[in-house]
């Protein structure tokens, strides 16, 4: 082999866009809407990843009122991941149901305790029975110099509880949470038992969000992965059934045999349901999953944060340029991409979406939100929350349990496992909410840069340069020490 005929693949630390003259005065004139697969649209091209550590449904729903849409994952039983998608595309989504509570007689410390442990400002103080006695906010336990008080004394309780019938329609609860200027609203039974609890700032996501992702009866849009081999039509039928708006055929490496055979049974057996197909790296890869039936193709073999595929396999194709390749191969046949994993920050969304893709999925920069499934931690006085790869040992083993009886729990511990993928811990980053406003705004801030009124333009308006090492030790924050 000729080395010198071997090509060069770069990835997103490796270029930046070239700032153009710009008619966008303001990033509120942009619009980010995008196709998500032949049939679906979305306003933010933004994807929550398939994984146990992102995406279950509070982080679906997260996503929808975003305007972009979240994938449950597949590594849970069949029941559990149509549970997940009936309760987004249930009428009653927006009620928590675990709620988090405290006894009357417990102490201010307590109470500061648990609110911190939860990421909560508010605990509902109930009785033995659950009838709720009072709630507790943050405000009313910070100021107080005697920690060892019992809650009992500074709980909102009386004519200043604010409570409604578990029937409570969410208009209704607006009126009744705005009228009392009070921001958490309580439902309970007839006996005054805790049956869940509104949030005004849910409320106000899910009626004032005019891009939030809506299905044609007005619910959430909701994605759901599907393996290959297995129950996987079993598990299609069923969230097919539930509700779910689009499939995901997802597997380490798309571009074989079994997976364009999967993909293909599923488009004839849900003709009238989009399906996504993946993880492909190459334009042969791309078609293949077209010609099988795919209506969108996922891109990205190795850049994930907690993927080891490159450095255990040898394979692998650095993201920027599989993103280039792949879209040149779908656009002529009118199948969007998506743009997955190794995005560190919202300018490598930019450059995925500036080359050619048309959304853009996210594990590691969501798994840190209060919406991820995964664990809080907490070390060397900072929070952290759980994200493992799914291919890594621990995933691998958890899948195997399910799979098997638990008596041979011996069996699995001592199962050698060959894993692509890494356990690791992330930093807290509070509301979903939040990251996503940052990250779409990141992305409406570069399309200004580029001229770009749409995401259309941008691709269109997009010039690329490479860069040097010395380049991207400039793009980062250097020769000063951050405030932490
Ligand atoms: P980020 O960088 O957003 O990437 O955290 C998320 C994507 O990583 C992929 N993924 C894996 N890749 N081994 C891999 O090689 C794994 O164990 C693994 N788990 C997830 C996946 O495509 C996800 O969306």
């Amino acid at each position: 082999m000729d080395d010198q005929k071997i090509p060069r693949a770069l990835t997103y630390d490796d270029v930046l866009l070239v700032p153009r003259r710009s008619g966008v005065r303001s990033r509120r004139d942009v619009c980010m809407r995008v196709q998500l697969t032949r049939h679906i649209q979305i306003a933010t091209p933004i994807i929550s990843s398939n994984m146990d550590t992102v995406t279950e449904e509070r982080m679906a729903l997260a996503l929808a009122s975003a305007g972009g849409i979240g994938i449950i994952h597949r590594f849970l039983t069949i029941q559990a991941q149509v549970k997940m998608v009936e309760h987004v595309k249930s009428p009653h989504r927006l009620i928590v149901r675990d709620v988090h509570t405290i006894r009357p007689d417990r102490t201010v410390t307590e109470a500061r305790r648990l609110m911190h442990r939860h990421h909560v400002t508010s605990l509902l103080v109930l009785d033995e029975q659950r009838k709720v006695l009072g709630i507790l906010t943050s405000r009313d336990v910070l100021p107080v110099q005697d920690a060892l008080q019992p809650i009992s004394l500074l709980m909102a309780t009386g004519d200043a509880l604010i409570t409604a019938p578990a029937d409570t329609t969410y208009d209704e609860a607006v009126r009744l949470l705005h009228q009392h200027r009070v921001e958490k609203l309580p439902l309970v039974d007839e006996e005054g038992k805790l049956v869940g609890l509104l949030v005004m700032r849910d409320l106000l996501d899910e009626l004032q969000h005019p891009e939030s992702s809506r299905d044609a009866s007005g619910r959430p849009l909701v994605g759901a992965a599907v393996g290959v081999v297995g129950d996987y039509r079993e598990r299609a039928e069923a969230l097919v059934a539930a509700g779910c708006d689009v499939l995901v055929v997802d597997v380490a490496h798309g571009h074989t045999e079994h997976t364009m055979a999967a993909v293909r049974t599923l488009k004839q057996a849900h003709s009238h349901v989009d399906l996504i197909a993946g993880n492909v790296a190459t334009g042969v890869g791309t078609r293949d999953l077209i010609d099988a039936g795919a209506d969108g193709v996922k891109v990205g073999v190795g850049p994930g944060a907690a993927c080891t595929t490159r450095i255990v396999t040898g394979f692998g194709m650095p993201q920027f340029s599989a993103v280039l390749a792949c879209a040149a191969a779908a656009r002529p046949l009118g199948v969007p991409i998506i743009a997955d994993g190794g995005i560190k920050a919202a300018g490598d969304m930019v450059k995925a979406l500036a080359a050619g893709a048309d959304t853009v999925m996210i594990g590691g920069l969501l798994a840190g939100t209060d919406e991820s499934p995964g664990a809080t931690i907490r070390k060397g006085g900072r929070t952290y929350k759980a994200y493992r790869g799914m291919a890594s040992r621990a995933a691998a083993i958890d899948r195997l349990r399910r799979e098997r009886d638990e008596e041979e729990e011996d069996f699995l511990e001592s199962l050698t496992v060959v894993p692509e993928g890494v356990e690791a811990t992330v930093p807290y980053r509070g509301a979903a909410r939040d990251v996503l406003y940052q990250l779409a705004g990141g992305i409406r801030s570069g399309m200004s840069y580029c001229g770009a009124h749409t995401i259309e333009e941008l691709r269109l308006n997009a010039e690329f340069v490479r860069i040097t090492d010395a380049g991207v030790r400039e793009s980062n924050v250097h020769d000063i020490i951050p405030d932490m």
